[in-house]
Formats: C-alpha cells, sequence, structure tokens
C-alpha cells in the first residue's frame, strides 16, 4: 500500500494508512515482549508497537530514550478510553535508526523530570535538554501562540509594528539596570525600553507596536527578573489615560481569546495551568494611595519592616501578596512622581502624582507598566533637570514636543510574566528559551 510520510504528527491520517515517522524516543517501556515507544516529533505523540522479531532487534534491546528513529508501520484507532496519545498507534512493520542517532541515554532524568524536585542549577545547565520536556516545551508552545496572538490583537486594531534599536544611548528605566559597552570608543548602552523610539513615530505611522528584546542589569536574583526579556509595547496617540486602560484591557483578553481558540494551546494551558479562567473586565482600578491604605490595613509592611506611607515603593513581596489576597488583574494607578520615571505625564487633578499604571496578576504581580507621557516641551526639560539627565543625547525625544505634540501614552509588557502567569510558571526564567539573569549568560 501508499506509504504516507505524516512529517508532523498532529496532521490527520486515517486509520489503516501506512505512515512513516521520525521523530525522537520520548519514552519508551517493555510489555510482554512488545515494545511501546513514544515518538516525539514536535508536534505531538505516537505511540508506535513493535511486536515479535522486531522487538528483539539488537537496536530495539539497547534503545535509549532521545534516539531517533524512522519508524513505518499502519495506523490503528484505539478504542474511547485508552491511553495512547491522540487514541491511536502505529503498529510497526520497519524501523531504522543510523548508527550516529542513538542517544547516549541517561537523558531521561532531565527531560521527563524538569518539575518538582532536581537542582534547579543542574536543570539550568542543561536546558538545551530539559526544553524536551513535557512541561518546558508546552511552555514555549504557548509561549509561540501567545506572541503571535499579540501580533493578531494589534493588527485587528490597525496598530502598526516597527523595529526600534537595541543599542542605544539613552535611558529610560533608570541609570541603576543598564548595559553599558563600547562603541567604537564610545559609550553606548543595551536597550531598555523602546518606548522612547516608538513616541517618535506615532506622527507618521499612527498607533504603533513592537515585540522587541529588553535588557536589565538587575543586580538581584527574584522570580521575575531577567537581565534579557521580550519586551511587548505600544504607543498610541491622542488619547486620555482612561483610554489607555480601556485599551490595555481589550489587548490582554484580545490576546488570550485569540490564545485559547487555538486548540493545542488551549491544551497546554489547561495541562499547566487547570484552573486557569478568564480575568472579568473591568479589571479592578486602584490607585496607588488606596494600595498604601490597603497595605496598611492589612499589616503588610514595607521594606524597612515599616508600615506603607505615601511615596514607598511598593516591593515585590508586598506588591503579590496584595494581588494573590484579591485575586484578581489589579490596574494600580497614579504613583508618585517621586518614584516613577521622568517621562510620566503628572495627573493634573494632583500634581504629585503621575497618569501611569502597573497591570497585577496573581501568582506574578506586576507584568505591565506603562504611562500617558509628558508632552510638554518645558516641563520635560524640568523632568530631565530633576533626575539628572543630561539632555543632549536625547534631542531626538525633546523634539517630539517641539514638532506637533500630542497627548500620547503607552506600556510594556513583559511576555515572560506574562507567560508566567498563564501557564501557572513558579519563575519568569521557565518561560523564556535560555534565561539570562545574574550569573547565567549559558548555555
Ligand atoms: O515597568 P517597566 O520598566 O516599564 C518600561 O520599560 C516602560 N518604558 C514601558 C513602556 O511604557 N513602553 O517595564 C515594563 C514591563 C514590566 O511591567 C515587566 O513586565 C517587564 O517589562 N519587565 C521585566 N521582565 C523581566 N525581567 C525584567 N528585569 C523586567 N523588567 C521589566
Ligand atoms: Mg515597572
Amino acid at each position: 500500500p501508499k506509504i504516507i510520510k505524516l512529517r508532523k504528527t498532529d496532521e490527520g491520517a486515517e486509520p489503516g494508512t501506512r505512515v512513516k515517522i521520525l521523530g525522537r524516543v520520548h519514552r519508551e517501556r517493555k510489555q510482554k515482549g512488545v515494545l511501546f515507544i513514544t515518538l516525539r516529533d514536535g508536534y505531538g505523540y505516537m505511540q508506535c508497537v513493535l511486536s515479535g522479531d522486531l522487538a528483539k532487534t539488537y537496536d530495539a534491546l539497547t534503545l535509549t530514550r532521545e534516539t531517533s528513529m524512522e519508524i513505518y508501520g499502519e495506523l490503528w484507532e484505539l478504542p474511547p478510553g485508552a491511553h495512547a496519545p491522540g487514541g491511536r498507534e502505529l503498529h510497526v512493520d520497519f524501523y531504522k535508526i543510523e548508527p550516529h542517532w542513538k542517544a547516549v541515554g541517561g537523558e531521561d532524568a532531565i527531560t521527563n523530570k524538569v518539575q518538582g524536585g532536581g537542582d534547579p542549577k543542574g536543570l539550568l545547565d542543561m536546558r538545551h535538554l530539559t526544553l524536551r520536556g513535557d512541561t518546558a516545551s508546552a511552555v514555549m508552545f504557548v509561549r509561540d501562540a501567545v506572541e503571535s496572538a499579540f501580533h493578531q490583537a494589534y493588527k485587528e486594531i490597525r496598530i502598526r509594528k516597527v523595529s526600534p534599536p537595541a543599542l542605544v544611548q539613552t535611558q529610560v528605566e533608570g541609570g541603576a539596570t543598564l548595559f553599558k559597552f563600547d562603541y567604537y570608543g564610545e559609550s553606548a548602552f543595551l536597550t531598555q525600553s523602546s518606548q522612547l523610539y516608538l513616541e517618535t513615530c506615532l506622527p507618521s505611522m499612527g498607533d504603533v507596536f513592537c515585540i522587541e528584546k529588553s535588557f536589565r542589569a538587575e543586580k538581584s536574583l527574584t522570580r521575575r527578573h531577567l537581565s534579557e526579556y521580550t519586551h511587548v509595547e505600544a504607543e498610541l496617540d491622542f488619547i486620555s489615560f482612561d483610554d489607555l486602560l480601556t485599551h490595555l484591557e481589550a489587548i490582554i483578553c484580545r490576546v488570550l481569546e485569540i490564545t485559547l481558540a487555538d486548540p493545542s494551546a488551549a491544551a497546554h494551558i489547561k495541562a499547566l495551568h487547570p484552573e486557569f479562567t478568564m480575568p472579568e473586565r473591568p479589571f479592578l482600578r486602584m490607585k496607588y494611595s488606596e494600595a498604601i491604605d490597603w497595605l496598611v490595613e492589612h499589616g503588610i509592611p514595607n521594606e524597612e519592616d515599616q508600615p506603607h506611607a505615601f511615596g514607598d515603593d511598593i516591593a515585590e513581596a508586598a506588591e503579590r501578596r496584595m494581588t494573590d489576597v484579591i485575586g484578581r488583574p489589579i490596574f494600580l494607578t497614579h504613583f508618585p512622581v517621586a518614584i516613577k520615571a521622568f517621562y510620566m505625564q503628572k495627573d493634573p487633578t494632583d500634581l504629585r502624582v503621575t497618569e501611569s499604571v502597573d497591570c497585577l496578576m496573581p501568582g506574578v504581580g506586576e507584568i505591565v507598566g506603562g504611562s500617558m507621557r509628558m508632552d510638554d516641551y518645558d516641563e520635560l526639560m524640568e523632568a530631565y533637570k530633576r533626575v539628572g539627565i543630561d539632555p543632549a543625547p536625547y534631542y531626538w525625544y525633546t523634539d517630539q514636543r517641539r514638532y506637533g505634540s500630542s497627548p500620547h501614552g503607552g506600556y510594556g509588557l513583559g511576555l515572560e510574566r506574562f507567560l508566567a502567569w498563564l501557564c501557572k510558571q513558579h519563575t519568569v526564567r521557565d518561560c523564556c528559551l535560555y534565561p539570562r539573569y545574574m550569573g547565567r549568560c549559558t548555555p
């Protein structure tokens, strides 16, 4: 009979067809002289059954996990309730293993025991192999779907994609976390955020977004800080602060909708985070000053172990405790000028605070930071002075306030934090391919 090459095991093929598949041994088990192999090809898993003489060859008897195989056989549909991926199995009649395809063995301990136990440092050193495990790869599949969903969601509302530079000479979020390097004898930085560049696109391109890497020399080790992370940023022209919040809520929910409409992504999310439900809209809106009161009422102290007071930074631990107790997405708004970035617009009704927002999610805390931008030239010059920034390298940013200013605002969303929330991962380190943080730049 005709052989169909199943390039991807998630492609449909009728029961009864003879197929050829290529992949790696994810698991194998022997039972009464029959060898069951779960073959993995990056698209799914296929249970392959080798019986009789096929199970007694040297290759079959010495088979190791992760070995690559070319397998031929007939597809069988299994009765409902059978424990095989996709309710089918392949009755193998021939297989081939090139000599150098054989894996050295022992990887099973790494690839399939990523969760629980295990030494995290060892697992991270072996990230190239742990990525082959069920959990690690499921998170990467969801990540792929979420990134596409952001593209689609922005396109649906006609926001254009741009690609700002990564090598820059201006800071955005403070000098303390800048990665500095020698740029042909001048000093330059790895970008902390594309925001300032996005702002320059508004006058010609309308609303814009980008999905680029941002870099932060974070000198502390936490479960939600990376040195290199993927930053989803958007900038919107002629909007009000309220428009910004409404947009943000809509984009987050639309991205979730698109992602969950993808059956494979939905299945992975279900497995990783069974109790996940779509957030209710509108998100809870809470002013910074109300959060301070909330923290005092709930006896959650600040970093000096004192009751929180207006003007304090809300540290990671306190923020997460509050978010976990409230148990739903929160828009935390109107942070004091002194603890926020120089470019943030002040609230005209209370000049102590800014038109700023952090979106907080249970289990993670802040996943988005955004604000309205200062659009007045004199005020911006004043702000540079306040934080001690030399305005010279910012001439191009300042010029936006000289050549047709506008009320505008935007935000940045940490993709790894979004995924940590969606996939219920303890740390953002498990939400990117090869995490970078203080002390780790390998593999
Ligand atoms: O709050 P941040 O620092 O805001 C900005 O960079 C703005 N300029 C963005 C903008 O308005 N266009 O960072 C935005 C988000 C955070 O909420 C967080 O999700 C993520 O980026 N983030 C990090 N993610 C992982 N590791 C880090 N070190 C991160 N720093 C920020
Ligand atoms: Mg922030």
